[in-house]
This record gives structure tokens, C-alpha cells and sequence, in this order.
């Protein structure tokens, strides 16, 4: 079959190519891949995996069922599903547990015509997304439910503000805040996704280099979600309300920030961290969904063999969404 396969060490350690296919085991589907979403993981996975041991790349994906293995009983040949990213992490919790890994290093990824995964990684798709929609679901849908439900604990009325919307988890924060009556905020480096995501029903819409005191002087924002880190974890924590929170699950540029710790214990704030989601969770974003017809922001698919501009894409944050690998 062919696949997206990573060896060596960064961008240039990517092929695609021919790889072995892969076979069922016992409690394992085998899917025939429709479509795979990419991520910025993909980015982090290129630098960390450096095994001489080839990876296919891709952290969730959707596609059919093509052979199930001894003990499987949910799913049947035929059936069309979602390929989760959470592997291990079964029930809501406060932390995954011990046994709780991404789809994608060590395990092989969905860039890939076939994948073999645990029957327990799967749900069904939902009949009206399209298969590249379905593909870009699974990772950042998961991600923006945990944040904005289990741990934002986000309430109708609520102000929400989303630094850098070109993020993929970040558009389907804005989606499924907007399903639930929330208000939002948004910033972005690009004048282009700001006006994008006014028409996505973004309330407010302004630049991430501005001064947000003087910008949002009439807004009170009760939770921010943060995934940029070091270049605007000061002014995310400056922002909110007194008593409000900052929910942050990533460091797209650097992990170290510096935080005034007076301030922030005069100003009663709060600081959650979160992670992907458990199956319990993916099961619940799928049924809100379905319930409120949400379709991903799709910004553009490639084919696997497309795969150097897909990653530049991703690499020089072009997109506005997400980003899809068609594979045929
Ligand atoms: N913990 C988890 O489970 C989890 C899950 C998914 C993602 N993440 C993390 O969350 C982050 C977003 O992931 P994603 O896949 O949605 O990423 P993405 O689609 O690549 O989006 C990242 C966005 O960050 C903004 N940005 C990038 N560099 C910036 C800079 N120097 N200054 C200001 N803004 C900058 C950009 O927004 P504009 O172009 O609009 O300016 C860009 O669109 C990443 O750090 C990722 O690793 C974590």
C-alpha cells in the first residue's frame, strides 16, 4: 500500500511511499482510509521520532471497515467510522490514566491506505459530514470538547476569547461555542482569517499583535483558551476577568512562560491544563455534532503524494482550519 512514512529526523525524513499492509488481530479493525486530518503534531512528531524503525505518519482519520478480528462485536465490515487519536483513555477523568497514548509514535498512523487500530478507537461517522470533514474530526474536535466542556465548563452568555482562530482546535472551539450561546473573541496575525472567522459568527475580531487592554476595554472575557504559549500566555493571562480562567492545551511557539504571581493571586485566576480527551468524551462531541449539524472548518485537501506542501502548509500556519489527506 502506499503511505506517508517518517525516518531520519524532520521534514526531510518524510517519503511516501510503499509499506507493508497491515493485518488483523484479535480486537482489531482494519479500515481502508477515506480521509486523515493533519495537525501540528505531525510537525512535534517529525522532531521526535528518530527511531531508524520507519513510522506512518497521521494522528486520526476516518475510512470503511474492511476485516475486523476475533472479538469484535460493535463493528462489522462495511460499517463507515471515525478513527479516534486517544488511545487508552476510556472514561472522563481529571488525567488520563497511565495507559492513555496518541495515535501516531510509536503506533502507526491513517497517512496510509489501510490502518489496523483497537476496535475500542472507533465511532461511528456521522452520515452528513463528507470524508475529508469526518478525517479532520477526530483529534481537534476531541481537543475543543474537553477544553470548552469538561474543563472550561462553558456556560450560555459566557465571554470565550480565542487567540490565533487559524488553529484547527480553535475553529471548532468557536463552533461549538457558538452552538451552545456562548460569545467570542477572536485574534489572529492574518486580516484575512480574522474576516473569516466573523463569518463563522466570531462577535469580535482583532489583531494578535494589538493591545487587547485598549482593544477589548468594553469586553469582559471569562475564558480564554490558550495554545500559542510563549508569545501570548502574558497578554492571555492580562485579559481576563477577575476570577476568570485560562484553559491552555498547547505551545505552538515556546513551553516557558513567565507569570507574575502576585497579580495572579490577587486577581483569584484560574489556569487549567488539558490533553485530547477520553473515548467517553469523543463519543460525546461526535452525538453534539450530530445534534448540531457542525461541520468542520475545512480549509484545503491534498493527496498523500502531495504530502512537501502539505506539511510547508501546516508548517507556515497558511491554514485557517484544518487540513485534510485525501486518499484514495
Ligand atoms: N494537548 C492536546 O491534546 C492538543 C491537541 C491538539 C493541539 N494541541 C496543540 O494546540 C496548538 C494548536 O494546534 P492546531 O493543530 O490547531 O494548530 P494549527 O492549526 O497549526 O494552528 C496554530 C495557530 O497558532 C497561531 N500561531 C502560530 N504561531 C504563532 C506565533 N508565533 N504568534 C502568534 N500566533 C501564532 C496561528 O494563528 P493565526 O494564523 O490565526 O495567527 C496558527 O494558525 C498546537 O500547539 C498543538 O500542538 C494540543
Amino acid at each position: 500500500m502506499k503511505a506517508i512514512v517518517h525516518e531520519g529526523t524532520g521534514l526531510e525524513g518524510l517519503s511516501y511511499r510503499d509499506f507493508e499492509e497491515p493485518t488483523v488481530a484479535p480486537h482489531m479493525v482494519k479500515v481502508k482510509v477515506k480521509a486523515a486530518g493533519m495537525n501540528r503534531r505531525d510537525l512535534i512528531v517529525t522532531k521526535l521520532h528518530q527511531e531508524s524503525s520507519p513510522l506512518i505518519m497521521g494522528c486520526e482519520g476516518a475510512g470503511i471497515i474492511e476485516e475486523v478480528g476475533e472479538g469484535v462485536s460493535d463493528f462489522a465490515v462495511g460499517d463507515e467510522v471515525l478513527i479516534s487519536a486517544s488511545m487508552g483513555w476510556k472514561e472522563k477523568s481529571d488525567a488520563p490514566p497511565e495507559t492513555f497514548k496518541i495515535l501516531c509514535n510509536p503506533d502507526h498512523g491513517t497517512y496510509a491506505e489501510y490502518i489496523v487500530v483497537p476496535a475500542d478507537m472507533l465511532e461511528k461517522k456521522p452520515a452528513f459530514l463528507s470524508w475529508e470533514e469526518a478525517g479532520v474530526l477526530p483529534l481537534a474536535g476531541l481537543t475543543a470538547y474537553r477544553a470548552l466542556f469538561t474543563r472550561g465548563q462553558v456556560k450560555p452568555g459566557d465571554t470565550i476569547m480565542l487567540p490565533g482562530i487559524g488553529s484547527g482546535v480553535l475553529t471548532f472551539i468557536l463552533k461549538f461555542a457558538k452552538a451552545v450561546g456562548a460569545r467570542v473573541i477572536v485574534t489572529s496575525r492574518h486580516e484575512d482569517k480574522l474576516k473569516r472567522a466573523l463569518d463563522l459568527g466570531a462577535d469580535v475580531a482583532i489583531p494578535t499583535e494589538s493591545d487587547w487592554t485598549e482593544e477589548l476595554k468594553n469586553e469582559s472575557v471569562d475564558i480564554l483558551f490558550e495554545s500559542i504559549g510563549r508569545a501570548t500566555m502574558t497578554k492571555s493571562l492580562g485579559i481576563i476577568r477577575k476570577g476568570g480562567t485560562v484553559v491552555t492545551f498547547g505551545a505552538t511557539t515556546e513551553d516557558q512562560v513567565n507569570i507574575d504571581i502576585r497579580q495572579f493571586f490577587y486577581g483569584q485566576y484560574n489556569l487549567l491544563g488539558t490533553t485530547l480527551g477520553s473515548h467517553e468524551e469523543f463519543k460525546e462531541m461526535v452525538a453534539f455534532v450530530e445534534k448540531h449539524q457542525i461541520h468542520p472548518m475545512l480549509d484545503r485537501s491534498f493527496s498523500l503524494s502531495e504530502y512537501k506542501e502539505a506539511f510547508e502548509y501546516l508548517r507556515d500556519s497558511k491554514n485557517f482550519g484544518k487540513l485534510a489527506f485525501k486518499v484514495d
